[in-house]
């Protein structure tokens, strides 16, 4: 068993089964089984579950589109909101 998206607990195995299901994108694959969709924003998972599609699909990892991107939050604090 190969973890891959270690924020939503995603196997390799359950990734190479829902394309098997008809789940063939990046964006397929985060709104099924939510990878991508951690705490890192698919920083740690993004360009291996691009790289599994690849293999799968057989197609070059270039023609893989990759989901919409946005950097993780981080908390500020509030005094950072406050007029000096
Ligand atoms: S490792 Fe997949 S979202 Fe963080």
């Amino acid at each position: 068993m190969k973890i891959v998206c270690r924020c939503e607990d995603r196997t390799e195995e359950e990734i190479i089964q829902k394309i098997k299901q008809g789940y063939k994108t990046m964006d397929d694959l985060k709104r099924i089984i939510r990878v991508t969709m951690g705490r890192c924003q698919g920083r740690g998972c993004r360009r291996i579950i691009a790289r599994i599609l690849a293999r799968e699909l057989g197609v070059p990892v270039e023609a893989i589109k990759q989901p919409t991107f946005r950097p993780p939050t981080k908390p500020v604090p509030i005094s950072a909101a406050e007029e000096k």
